[in-house]
């Protein structure tokens, strides 16, 4: 599965990820309160189109009314999962007491789960965090309070909320949730290479494996996890010309989800992890980051890829 990350995984991304075998993506996190108040932006994030299937939306709140009359609005536009967000760590979000702050308070997120599910026909997901600190690791209640609640399954992040996204996630947890759960338990944290999800499934029991950001960059990551459950033959990750096809393809659709100005600006950040750790890259990233047209960009990026097959043709990372 591909995580929900906010502002990486948008229409475009998920296709991307999905070309590779994801079997399933989510939105980034949408705000309750914005879907209640119906603002454009906000309904901007459910912009979805039938190749991007099954699709998990995520919403955060931590009002029971206000997120199950959000779950509704959502429903509308019939996603396959609703997602709960009780991991964010994020300051803008846990002030609200929404995200990981909910960690701090399980019988609100209790009745934020069973509102949920209440006002939805949809299967309803707890993506949670180990808990908020080493000290207080709750996660196994939460899931056992979620499953209580009627949701269908759990994403377990193997970090407290107070280590952010720093440190190691410690999968240990997601095998004590597994172990206390009947609901399947989908387990995350530092997969950045196939022999990591078959790691984690095998150390933790977990019925799904969900990666974030060893995806950035690298989306054919999902097609090397699938061909090593499935011992397939790895077709490999893409040669170079395959990486800039791919490139071109996720900036192509990217123009066309957000429009010229948008675009440029958004796909930056992908153009500098697709080319993080690449032979010589310097003088294109900074060049990137400094250029504003398009057609350009594009055309510095082909141009840095023909150079990298005269000098290093079988480079893959
Ligand atoms: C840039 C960024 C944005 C994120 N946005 C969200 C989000 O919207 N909702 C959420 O539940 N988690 C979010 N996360 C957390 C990831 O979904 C994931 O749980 C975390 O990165 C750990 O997985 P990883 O080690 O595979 O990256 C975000 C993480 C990053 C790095």
């Amino acid at each position: 599965m591909l995580a929900p990350l906010a502002g990486v995984t948008d229409l475009p991304f998920r296709l991307i990820a999905r070309g590779f075998g994801c079997g399933l993506c989510f939105t980034e996190m949408v705000s309750a309160n914005g879907l209640v108040r119906e603002t454009a932006k906000t309904l901007e994030y459910l912009k979805t189109c039938p190749e991007d299937r099954p699709l998990g939306v995520q919403i955060f709140g931590a009002d029971p009314a206000v997120m199950a009359e959000a779950a509704r609005i959502v429903g509308e536009h019939d996603p396959d999962i609703l997602d709960l967000n009780m991991g964010c760590p994020v300051r803008k979000v846990v002030k609200t007491g929404a995200g990981a702050m909910l960690m701090k308070d399980l019988p609100l997120a209790g009745r934020i789960i069973a509102a949920v599910v209440r006002a939805v026909k949809k299967p309803v997901t707890v993506k949670m965090r180990a808990g908020w600190s080493r000290a207080t690791q709750n996660a196994v209640q939460l899931a056992r309070i979620a499953e209580d609640a009627g949701a269908a399954a759990v994403i377990v992040h193997g970090r407290t909320a107070d280590q952010g996204f720093s440190g190691f996630a410690d999968w240990s947890v997601i095998a004590d949730v597994k172990r206390a759960v009947g609901i399947p338990v989908v387990g995350n944290g530092d997969i950045r290479q196939p022999s990591d999800a078959q790691a984690m499934l095998k150390q933790t029991g977990c019925d799904a494996v969900m990666v974030g950001r060893g995806a950035l960059g690298h989306p054919w990551l999902f097609q090397g996890i699938s061909d090593l459950l499935t011992g397939a033959a790895g077709a490999d990750r893409p040669s170079l010309a395959g990486r800039c096809a791919v490139i071109r393809k996720h900036w192509e659709m990217e123009l066309q989800h957000l429009g010229p100005r948008q675009a440029d600006r958004s796909f930056r950040k992908h153009l500098l992890w697709y080319t993080k750790g690449l032979p010589a890259s310097g003088r294109l990233r900074e060049t990137m980051g400094k250029m504003t047209d398009a057609n350009r960009m594009i055309a510095e990026l082909e141009e840095y890829f023909r150079f990298l097959e005269r000098v290093q043709p079988e480079i893959m990372t």
